[in-house]
């Protein structure tokens, strides 16, 4: 049991009113509110702390290094790395997807092939169409069924000595949907020697990560969908793999020496993090990570799920209301039209004046909502903070949307 409106007291902003009504935020798939916690670790950074690191001798910059590299060895426990140094800290799982494609670039050549899946987000699909573009490679993509799920009997048809890369998220931002990610990997282990890339974005914030158990070579997340500030994320990578790649950003932090003769590269994780990071943000994100470990992931998956099937069932009563990947297995996320009555944009506009935020349109997955022939979709997304009653706004909000566009 854990105690809802105690957790709801540390959100300050979701003691508000919009258009006059009590806020309903349902829309923590795009970010989540950050609790007082969180804040307080941010503030207090800049309020006592602030200092770049891993540079100065003095105490404040010396204190700003050790919190940050606390912060790094929190995430570290939270995935389950090996070794700390296999946690580099970016600003989001974009920038993480981008820099894998990038520093993949000398290990393909052309006619190479690179999969990944229809549920992708853009994120996971354009660094890899440059990557293709860079190198002559291939871009296969794993087709999905009416319920949106996974034909991984075409993913046993793709892979080859050719695959270089398979990249896949573990959930779908646009659905919900969770991936058979243990069996993706088994079968690209046992048929190529692909690099395995996991988009991580919308499981860190619901579900238990261990990379280890998970044996991929690179997994990528954002704080800012976990509770923690915007601008930080986390790549994760094997340690045997980023020693073997290339560096990304050139510029402070990561070198070992630099000269007009030639420059070396500093170890990990520094090799991967050039220039000044975001040290409150990094700092912080451990702050979110600490908040995730006091109510505890179970707590919070189960929470979360018992929410969607609440939201799921009630509006499946409302006629002509199709949810998309109904039948599959999913979490977090119920994604929505009212066939026949108005574009999402207008139910969402609807649901704004009665204080419900939810995400419309194609949530950054265009080739999901060319599969199924819409233009978008209502996104309702859910946190450890939402209640059943707001599950209740929301299915009142839709139906009163329906009345007033039919
Ligand atoms: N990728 C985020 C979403 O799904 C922004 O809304």
């Amino acid at each position: 049991m854990f105690d809802i409106q105690e957790i709801r007291s540390q959100f300050t902003i979701l003691n508000q009113q919009v258009n006059g009504k009590p806020l309903v935020y349902l829309d923590n798939a795009a970010t989540s509110q950050k609790p007082n916690s969180v804040l307080e670790v941010w503030t207090q950074y800049y309020t006592e702390l602030n200092a770049n690191v891993h540079r100065g001798i003095h105490t404040l910059s010396q204190l700003a290094t050790e919190e940050m590299e606390l912060s790094r060895r929190k995430v570290q426990k939270f995935i389950n790395a090996k070794h700390d140094f296999e946690v580099i800290f970016t600003k989001g799982t974009t920038e993480g997807l981008n820099l894998i494609a990038y520093i993949l670039t000398q290990k393909l050549k052309k006619d190479d092939e690179i999969i990944i899946s229809y549920l992708e987000h853009h994120s996971n699909i354009v660094p890899w169409q440059l990557l293709c573009e860079r190198t002559g490679a291939k871009l296969r993509v794993i087709p999905i069924d009416e319920n949106g799920i996974l034909q991984l009997d075409y993913l046993d048809q793709y892979l080859s000595e050719k695959t270089k890369v398979v990249s896949v998220n573990q959930v779908s931002n646009a659905l919900g949907i969770v991936n058979p990610i243990e069996e993706i990997i088994a079968k690209t282990r046992k048929n190529s020697d692909a690099y395995i890339v996991i988009d991580g974005a919308q499981s860190a914030p619901h579900f238990t990560i261990d990379v280890q158990k998970m044996d991929c070579d690179f997994f990528v997340f954002s704080g800012h969908k976990m509770y923690a500030p915007m601008g930080t994320g986390i790549l994760y990578g094997k340690q045997e793999v980023l020693e073997d790649l290339p560096p990304f950003h050139g510029g402070g932090e990561m070198i070992a020496t630099c000269s007009f003769d030639g420059t070396t590269y500093a170890g990990l994780p520094f090799k991967y993090e050039a220039g000044t990071p975001n040290v409150g943000g990094n700092i912080a994100l451990g702050a979110a990570i600490d908040f995730i470990g006091k109510i505890g992931q179970a707590t919070i998956q189960n929470h979360e799920n018992a929410l969607l099937e609440y939201a799921q069932r009630q509006l499946l009563e409302i006629d002509s209301l199709k949810v998309y990947g109904e039948k599959a297995n999913r979490t977090g996320v119920v994604s929505f039209n009212l066939e026949g009555t108005g574009i999402s944009s207008d139910v969402g506009m609807i649901l704004d004046k009665m204080g419900i935020a939810v995400r419309t349109g194609h949530h950054c997955t265009q080739p999901i909502m060319d599969f199924f022939n819409i233009a978008g979709t209502v996104r309702a997304s859910f946190a450890i903070y939402n209640t059943f009653q707001e599950i209740d706004s929301l299915v009142e909000g839709v139906k009163k949307a329906q009345r007033m566009l039919s």
